[in-house]
């Protein structure tokens, strides 16, 4: 059987790379897969987090993941803290990883900095906690943006070893979903960084939050150069402005950056910006107007994530008791 589960960070700025690069995708899987999809606050504190901030980030995240279209009722939405099966079994898959393997994680190097001495544990042993979340589900399938990938690689080799040491085939190696005209949207201000929750400037992300006026006023300022639409794809290989903003519309429109190309040929970006405008504001207006109405019920939002914490207890942990049967440890004891 397939089962999916991904996850999102509740560190507050849902923006259109979220949303294009996983969250529309966990909609339309939903369907055609179990799914379980989380919140991940226990990877939102491997970096410091003001407590008030973070319980109205996760009910904000909950919404936008609702607002967007995934049906609480169809699929399985929580937060990772309410289900304590994920930090149990990232501790025993730590005891399987060997330091090498996570010493070449890159997002690692790019959030501890310069000061690695002074990085906590936690943000270390982060991508071992999100190998646990999937495994935790023995699930098949991750949707993710592209700047997950060798995190579901090292999930899949953590996966493996773990197989192999106990002699078992009981973690499925999870699969990366990675799909859509934009799997790695870019910041509006730089085509060179990916658009981002922490980006310092809010001109370099379009927010689900924000109103019509807003996203205009942003699109209109966003970076571009001076040449026409090319005609193909291979037209935009060294303008990655243009190839973030063409990826954007047809990751939107749900074609391909070829047929937007197709369209666009020759057209300047006077011309096409507003087009993206438009197809940007009624593609996410709706959804931040939901957005707003679930976050003015709170009680609505703790609602969901309670019923799903349930659901989620009731797969995980059956399966962290085979873990414990397949390491060796005693049953009795134990709930
Ligand atoms: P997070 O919270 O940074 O991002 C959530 C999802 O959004 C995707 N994404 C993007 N996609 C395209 N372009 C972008 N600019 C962009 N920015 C973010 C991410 O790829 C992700 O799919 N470590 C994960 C959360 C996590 C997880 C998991 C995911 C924890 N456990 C288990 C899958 C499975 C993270 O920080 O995502």
């Amino acid at each position: 059987m397939n089962r999916i589960f991904s996850g999102i960070q509740p560190t507050g700025n849902l923006h259109l790379g979220n949303y294009l690069g996983a969250i529309r995708n966990w909609v339309g899987l939903q369907d055609d897969f179990e799914s379980i999809y989380c919140i991940v606050d226990l990877h939102a504190v491997t970096l410091p987090q003001e407590p008030d901030e973070l319980r109205r980030n996760l009910r904000e995240v909950t919404a936008g993941v609702v607002a967007a279209g995934v049906d609480p009722q169809r699929c399985i939405l929580f937060a990772q803290s309410a289900v304590p099966a994920h930090s149990e079994l990232a501790w025993l898959l730590a005891c399987q990883t060997p330091l090498g393997w996570l010493n070449r994680m890159t997002q690692f190097k790019e959030k501890a900095g310069k000061h690695r001495e002074n990085a906590g544990l936690g943000l270390y042993a982060y991508p071992v906690l999100m190998a646990a979340d999937i495994l935790i589900y023995r699930a098949t399938h991750v949707p993710v943006g592209d700047d997950q990938k060798q995190h579901l690689e090292l999930s899949r080799d953590i996966a493996g070893a773990f197989n192999r040491q106990f002699g078992v085939d009981f973690f499925p190696l999870p699969e990366p979903q990675i799909f859509g005209a934009a799997t790695r949207v870019m910041s509006l201000r730089d085509g060179s960084s990916k658009m981002s929750k922490s980006d310092v400037s809010d001109y370099s992300r379009i927010n689900m939050t924000d109103d019509a006026d807003t996203i205009a006023l942003k699109l209109r300022k966003a970076r571009t150069d001076a040449d026409p639409l090319p005609g193909v794809p291979a037209g935009l290989a060294e303008r990655p402005e243009a190839a973030n903003l063409v990826g954007i519309y047809a990751a939107l429109e749900g074609s391909t950056v070829a047929a937007v190309c197709a369209e666009y040929e020759g057209r300047m970006f006077s011309e096409f910006k507003p087009a993206l405008t438009e197809l940007a504001i009624s593609t996410l207006a709706p959804i931040a107007d939901e957005m707003r109405r679930l976050m003015d019920d709170p009680g609505h939002v703790d609602g969901v994530i309670a019923d799903g914490a349930k659901r989620a207890r009731a797969i995980a942990e059956p399966i962290l008791a085979e873990v414990h049967d397949i390491l060796g440890f005693l049953r009795p004891g134990r709930g």
